[in-house]
């Protein structure tokens, strides 16, 4: 049987992406296979089609090459040794950073990258989780953040920020974010006080801060290191300028380090059993087709999406 995936052919703009057919692999020992019904999609795919960063580069001579690290569907198939049963519904984070492989009708992927999705959970809020929900908890945990801290986290609309605005906020600290002034009722709602990037200096807007969570980097993320507190804590998360936001901050008398997001099974179990629980909620502000992943891409090149994107594979029409 085939199937389809959505693969970068050449590296290049969001019309490099083309469907193509694979054959249904037979899952190895500890492997199974997911029925996926979204993938979701992350700055990384975009950067990566485009040639930019690591993953590009390490994948330059293997193209085409299928993007994608969030999935969620239903087990159809276990290797030997497997514990997941037959009609389990997943998700994970997967391939990082080099395999990828989500935007796919069918992932083959060890049982140990999967995390059982709580009943109440939709298949959809699972795949927009893994990689912003990662990325955002262990920036928080790499600032140290703590109860009573003040935290500026930028771009707290985003993927990533709507979400580490909840995280910070429920770990007692006092949430700052920024974002457009469309926005701000949003970055509300997630816990944080809103700062609207365009009214003024961030620094003229908010007092001092313990931490800045950068998820913006470059200009934006040089800009907001006037806002931390002499030996205060930065985080600093796109790959690309982090080297030169921690330089920067380093020479101002702050603390700085970048990062890459490590998946981990159980940040994300316990990250479904707060959406489960109603303790975290997670904005899908557009699903494409697999077949329209151009326009995803287009969108989440944008840099003004509201949450996250998916895809959505034809299991998931049939589910609906
Ligand atoms: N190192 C790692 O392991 C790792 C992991 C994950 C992500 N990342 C990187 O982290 C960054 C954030 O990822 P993401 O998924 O959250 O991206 P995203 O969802 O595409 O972020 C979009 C958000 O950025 C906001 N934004 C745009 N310009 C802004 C500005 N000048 N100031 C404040 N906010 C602004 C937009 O808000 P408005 O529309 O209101 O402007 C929008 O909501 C990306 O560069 C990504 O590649 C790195």
């Amino acid at each position: 049987m085939t199937y389809q995936q959505l693969a970068i052919t050449e590296f290049g703009p969001p019309s490099m992406l083309a469907l193509q057919c694979a054959n249904l692999p037979e899952p190895q020992a500890g492997e199974v296979v997911v029925k996926v019904h979204f993938a979701g999609v992350n700055p990384i795919d975009a950067k990566t089609r485009a040639g930019l960063g690591w993953a590009a580069q390490q994948n330059r001579d293997k193209l085409p090459w299928v993007p994608g690290y969030d999935i969620a569907g239903e087990v159809v198939a276990c290797g030997e040794g497997c514990e997941l049963p037959v009609g389990a519904r997943v998700a994970g984070f997967i391939g990082f950073p080099l395999q990828g492989g989500g935007y796919s009708e069918y992932c083959q992927v060890p049982e140990t990258a999967l995390s059982l999705v709580p009943k109440g959970v939709e298949l959809a809020q699972a795949a927009a989780l893994p990689l912003a929900g990662q990325t955002a908890w262990q920036a928080l945990d790499k600032a140290g953040v703590m109860a009573g801290q003040r935290v500026l986290i930028l771009a707290g609309a985003g993927g990533v920020g709507h979400i580490a605005v909840q995280l910070a906020a429920a770990r007692g600290a006092e949430v700052f974010a920024t974002c457009s002034a469309d926005n701000k009722a949003f970055v509300a709602a997630m816990g944080a006080q809103a700062v609207d990037y365009r009214a003024g200096a961030l620094d003229s807007q908010i007092a001092p801060v313990d931490c800045l969570i950068d998820l913006m980097g470059g200009d934006v993320g040089l800009q907001a290191l006037t806002c931390v507190k002499p030996g205060g804590m930065v985080v600093t998360v796109p790959t690309i300028t982090a080297e030169a936001v921690c330089e920067k901050a380093i020479s101002l008398g702050l603390q700085a380090e970048g990062m890459l997001v490590s998946p981990s099974v159980a940040q994300n179990g316990a990250m479904l059993t707060m959406l489960a629980e109603g303790q975290l909620v997670l904005k899908v502000a557009a699903v494409f087709p697999l077949d329209d992943g151009i326009a995803a891409h287009e969108q989440i090149e944008s840099g003004h999406t509201q949450g996250k994107l998916l895809l959505m594979m034809p299991a998931a029409a049939v589910e609906a």
